[in-house]
């Protein structure tokens, strides 16, 4: 049953980064907006930069003063709050944060928070330690972007930042006490005062994770698919499709086998919450070892059994491509990998699905 909620989930998780994608509207940091007339403080000489591509954070900043900082971030509006923590160790535990939201009857809020803890518990209203200028603070709507404004009374912000945004359209209420709900996405960089740069951070045990990622990808996305083209195509060169089947397919599965077995590393590692991406990978894991299986069972060519034994081991065949498919693209999200991740797969297999129609064609016209 848990298997079947995944599989829904995962087809729906397939269409989702394509939507997120649609739906972004850049704010470029060439154009010349003029929040002076908005905003308490000067705002015409600040540094801008693109922080956080993926959900599309501009920040502009300035030194105004001897112990005084400007900010203003705006992110797209997806109706959801949106934070900037400024970190002592560039992890989110033990920073401190200006998050702010507008409810959709206009209202709005931004407060200092502190990330005592990962739990949502943990994550208290009006504390921490940053020295928010009193009557700076604004947040407001502009060209359907979200905009934070507010100065620090301080001779030098915290580098280590990190940038987080909350589930679409679900905002804190003063009933749950301004509690935040988990993030839906977040981002560490270190950011450079005196040239403007900003730098991601990569998160620990990124290298295993991608790993994983990659592993999965090829074994599962890439050779699985292509040794089913073989199969399905080049039946008139007999044994070579049969032999070059098998070879790829039992690449395939040593490669999904290590991956499968780093994820659960991973999962280890950083604690993730992963039940879905977790169980869709048991299922093709599963179907993966029944395929091989198969391959020492089949009846004789010709026989009647092999007749329901083909129909079994291709259609299963089929399944393991659609749900594996899904949970690349879910993974991919699940381990916020940003864009290049989502179009290098992309490209990977549209070229596979061109190459499998003119096959198809092919094979239609000689039947
Ligand atoms: C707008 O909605 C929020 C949350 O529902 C509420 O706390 C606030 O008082 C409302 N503001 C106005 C002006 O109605
Ligand atoms: C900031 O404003 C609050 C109330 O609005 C006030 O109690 C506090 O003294 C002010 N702080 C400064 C530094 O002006
Ligand atoms: C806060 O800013 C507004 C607008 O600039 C101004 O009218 C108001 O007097 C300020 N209040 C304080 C306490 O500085």
């Amino acid at each position: 049953m848990k298997q079947i909620v995944s599989v829904c989930f995962a087809i729906f998780i397939l269409l989702n980064p394509w939507l997120q994608v649609l739906s972004q509207n850049a704010e470029p940091c060439d154009s010349n907006i003029n929040f002076n007339d908005i905003v308490n403080f000067d705002t015409t000489a600040m540094f801008c930069e693109s922080v956080w591509d993926t959900a599309d954070f501009v920040l502009r900043f300035t030194k105004a003063g001897p112990e005084l900082w400007s900010f203003l971030l705006s992110a797209s509006n997806t109706n959801s709050w949106v934070g900037i923590g400024f970190s002592p160790s560039g992890q989110m535990v033990g920073s401190s944060a200006m998050v702010g939201w507008i409810y959709q009857n206009g209202t709005s809020v931004i407060k200092q928070y502190y990330l005592q803890a990962q739990d949502v518990d943990k994550v208290t209203p009006d504390a921490g330690d940053l020295d928010v200028v009193n009557n700076s603070t604004l947040v407001f709507l502009q060209s359907n972007r979200i905009h934070l404004a507010f100065q620090l009374s301080t001779a030098q912000p915290r580098e280590k930042m990190v940038y987080a945004v909350g589930p679409y359209g679900v905002l804190p209420t003063d009933n749950d006490g301004l509690k935040l709900s988990l993030h839906r996405d977040k981002h560490t960089a270190s950011l450079d005062y005196t040239t403007g740069r900003s730098q991601a951070i990569d998160s620990p045990y990124t290298g295993v994770r991608r790993t994983h990622g990659a592993l999965n990808m090829i074994g599962w996305g890439i050779l699985m698919p292509i040794g089913a083209i073989a199969a399905r195509y080049f039946r008139q060169w007999d044994p070579i499709w049969f032999y070059s089947h098998t070879a790829i397919q039992i690449f395939s599965f040593l490669f999904g086998l290590v991956g499968f077995i780093l994820g659960f590393v991973v999962k280890g590692l950083i604690n993730a919450r992963v039940t879905h991406h977790k169980n869709l990978g048991i299922v093709i894991l599963i179907l993966a070892c029944l395929q091989v299986m198969a391959l020492f069972i089949r009846p004789k060519k010709g026989s009647k059994p092999r007749k329901y034994w083909n129909l079994y081991h291709h259609n299963a065949g089929r399944i393991m491509i659609i749900f594996a498919v899904s949970n690349i693209f879910y993974g991919i999200q699940l381990g916020m990998e940003g864009p290049s991740w989502y179009a290098t797969y992309a490209v990977i297999l549209a070229i596979m699905v061109v190459v499998a129609i003119v096959l198809e064609i092919r094979l239609w016209k000689q039947r």
